[in-house]
């Protein structure tokens, strides 16, 4: 027979946790906020830092699609040779995915798009849905960086396939090396952070979402960020441009 569980199944420090979350997040004005940048720019990075801060949900499509990659469902067996490659899946697939998760209640608040939109058919896609809802997107930030820094952020990065944190051999490493830092679990290479599909993805981004950033331009939407800085200078750059 199934198990309810009601509230005093919960742990009085939980409680307390969530609920003074909540205290703090009703405060909070609502945000729509696209990161844009290529990749390795540090979208992923800087993603949770503003999650936190401004309570909204946070939505990264390739750590979507790689998860039905891994559970091998049916959108994950159509996106999987397009990743592997480099390129970019289809805008039908990633919409259909984002329209989804945006009605969840974790996106009450608002919501960080990390990944999308990446074509300016899925920008205009977006406007749409948002549309539906009275709504719009508030910010568009830009991770501004050269090429050439990419390359070394891409190879020696490590994830942690649970949980989505990120570590970097050099520049954020685990405590033990090769290992989650939370969890002891072992850590991994994502199967596109090699240099000869980063010519891909980086060729994608030149071509298929750099408009995407001209097209928010237009409406004065997109903040520039210096996303070659340090990751707590990017953090205080983000923090100006959101307030
Ligand atoms: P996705 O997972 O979105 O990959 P990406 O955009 O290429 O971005 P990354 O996750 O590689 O980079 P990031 O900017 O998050 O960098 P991070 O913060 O980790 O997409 C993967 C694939 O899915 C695509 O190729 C495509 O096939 C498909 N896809 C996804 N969305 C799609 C869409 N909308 N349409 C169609 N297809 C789609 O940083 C990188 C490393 O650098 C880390 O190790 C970090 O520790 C380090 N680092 C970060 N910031 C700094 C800093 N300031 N200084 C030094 N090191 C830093």
């Amino acid at each position: 027979m199934a198990t309810t569980t009601t509230i005093e199944d919960v742990p009085s420090v939980e409680l307390m946790t969530e609920l003074l979350r909540r205290a703090k997040c009703s405060s909070k004005p609502d945000k729509r906020i696209i990161l844009v940048g290529p990749p390795g720019s540090g979208k992923g990075t800087q993603s949770p830092l503003i999650k936190d801060e401004y309570c909204l949900c946070h939505l990264a499509t390739g750590d979507m699609l790689r998860a039905a990659v891994a559970a091998k469902t049916p959108l994950g067996i159509k996106a999987k040779e397009a990743m592997d490659k480099g390129e970019l899946v289809s805008d039908d697939l990633v919409v259909g995915i984002i329209d989804e998760a945006m009605k969840k209640p974790s996106c009450q608040k608002g919501f960080i798009l990390d990944g999308f939109p990446r074509t300016v058919v899925q920008a205009q896609k977006l406007d749409e849905m948002l549309a539906k809802q009275g709504a719009k997107v508030d910010k568009v930030l830009n991770f501004a960086i050269d090429d050439a820094i990419l390359e070394e952020r891409i190879t020696g990065r490590l994830i942690h396939p649970s949980s989505g944190r990120s570590y970097h051999t050099k520049f954020a490493p685990p405590k033990t090396p090769g290992v989650d830092d939370v969890s002891g679990e072992p850590l991994i290479q994502r199967k596109d952070d090699t240099s000869e599909v980063l010519k891909s993805r980086l060729e994608a981004f030149h071509i298929q979402t750099e408009p995407v950033i001209d097209y928010y331009s237009k409406n004065g939407l997109v903040a520039n960020l210096h996303a070659e800085k340090p990751p707590k200078e990017v953090t205080a750059e983000v923090q100006k441009a959101l307030s």
